[in-house]
């Protein structure tokens, strides 16, 4: 909705300022809710948000000591202290397998959200349109809008287990198509994009000249059997033309020392990006940067203790969301979610017209949710639950959540 200034002229029009158009985040609106609950002594559960409950690794933390008392605490280079970006470029050689990057390839963000700030500032001009999925995390097309691009979903369905189809994203390709985004594993529905899926989209974005933008933020986040394949380490010849996006917030729980990087080969973006960097942040914190290096020169236990405690979540959720009347969860391959698609019938008994209204329901009973219409145009009938929270709040939760959906909410 567009909001008129009342500090304008009522005899002119206004311009519309673009953040009138951009919404607030209907999740935060939530955690509000929530946390206003929990400020009158309520018990409530922290399913509305993807926040990883675990504490940061101890070297990581002896790191950012460390700095601060060398007094690392001064302005740092604008892309990323050298040491931090050298690590990161050998670590997605090694890992995620993008061939020939080098330091200059990697620019460090605040959290990945800056980076994709950042990268479609740099990649727009008004006008043009990005392939998304829908549904999707809200902050994407927010951004896209923010650079003046337009998003254009392409729809996720249950029956192809929310992959991105290949079809699906040809027909939205227009004159106007500039980037095809993708996001695996994905937020919120848990999809993992197969390696014959990514060589697909390689193959279109080559045919019709795009982009690609690769949100890579859950890269760590997997259930067994699945892995996490990177697109650029597919895309052999057109490698310069993609844009991998990383962070370091879930994968080593450190979502709140606000640390991600884009990877880019480009050129033109190696131009671009740098003045964006400048003007909005001018380099991340020094002292996140020293404790993102100690992470990721660190062993990976860490990572593999975290994985296997969100797979016990994930089957505590799934578990109590099996077997109710007209409710299908997605069992996630990848990411924190459960996405769970509900049947009219369900509405119907639950006595709530659609997700939007029981997640109000179940946030003032305490339980956290995100409607699906906070992801995009396809999904008002879905909610998503997340399961980053600690074990004992997933399964006492779980519990609760059970009751809510088969026998209704009080
Ligand atoms: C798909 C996706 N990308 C990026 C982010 C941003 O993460 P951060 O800015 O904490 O690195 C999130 C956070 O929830 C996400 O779900």
């Amino acid at each position: 909705m567009l909001i008129a200034d009342p500090e304008e002229s009522t005899t002119t029009t206004a311009p519309v300022h673009y953040l009138d158009a951009i919404s607030l985040g209907k999740i935060v609106q939530i955690r509000e809710q929530l946390l206003k609950a929990q400020a009158t002594g309520m018990r409530v559960f922290r399913f509305e948000s993807g926040d990883p409950s675990f504490s940061v690794a101890t070297p990581v933390l002896d790191a950012v000591d460390a700095a601060a008392r060398a007094g690392k605490t001064h302005y740092i280079p604008n892309n990323g202290i050298p040491q931090l970006r050298a690590a990161l470029a050998a670590k997605v050689r090694n890992r995620n397998h993008l061939a020939g990057v080098t330091s200059d390839d990697v620019f460090v963000t605040n959290g990945a959200m800056h980076a994709l700030f950042v990268t479609f500032g740099a990649l727009l001009v008004p006008g043009d349109e990005v392939i998304v999925p829908d549904p999707m995390w809200t902050e994407v097309v927010e951004n896209i809008r923010m650079a003046g691009g337009v998003p254009v979903g392409v729809e996720l369905s249950a029956a192809d287990d929310f992959e991105y189809r290949t079809d699906r994203i040809e027909a939205a390709i227009t004159p106007r198509t500039r980037a095809i985004f993708i996001n695996t594993p994905h937020n919120p529905t848990g999809a993992v994009l197969s390696v014959e899926r990514l060589k697909e989209i390689v193959e279109l974005a080559r045919a019709n000249n795009l982009w690609i933008v690769s949100d890579e933020a859950y890269e760590d986040v997997l259930y067994d059997p699945w892995t996490h394949v990177s697109i650029g380490s597919l895309a052999g010849d057109y490698a310069d033309r993609v844009i991998s996006i990383f962070s370091f917030s879930k994968s080593h729980a450190m979502s709140g020392l606000r640390v991600g990087y884009i990877v880019t080969r480009s050129p033109l973006m190696h131009g671009r990006i740098p003045k964006l960097l400048r003007c909005s942040i001018n380099g991340v914190n020094s002292l996140a940067q020293w404790a993102a290096l100690a992470a990721v020169n660190g062993p990976e236990d860490h990572l593999q203790a975290m994985r296997s405690e969100y797979a016990i979540r994930r089957d505590i959720m799934l578990g109590a969301l099996s077997g109710i009347p007209g409710v299908r969860a997605f069992a996630a391959r990848g990411a924190f979610y459960a996405w769970v698609e509900l049947d009219e019938s369900a509405y119907e008994r639950l006595g709530v017209p659609d997700a939007a209204a029981l997640s109000d329901r179940l946030a003032a009973s305490g339980i956290g949710s995100a409607p699906g219409d906070a992801f995009g145009e396809t999904c008002a009938g879905a909610i998503r639950f997340a399961f980053s929270c600690d074990t004992a709040m997933v399964r006492e939760g779980s519990v609760l959540l059970r009751a809510a959906l088969s026998e209704g909410i009080a």
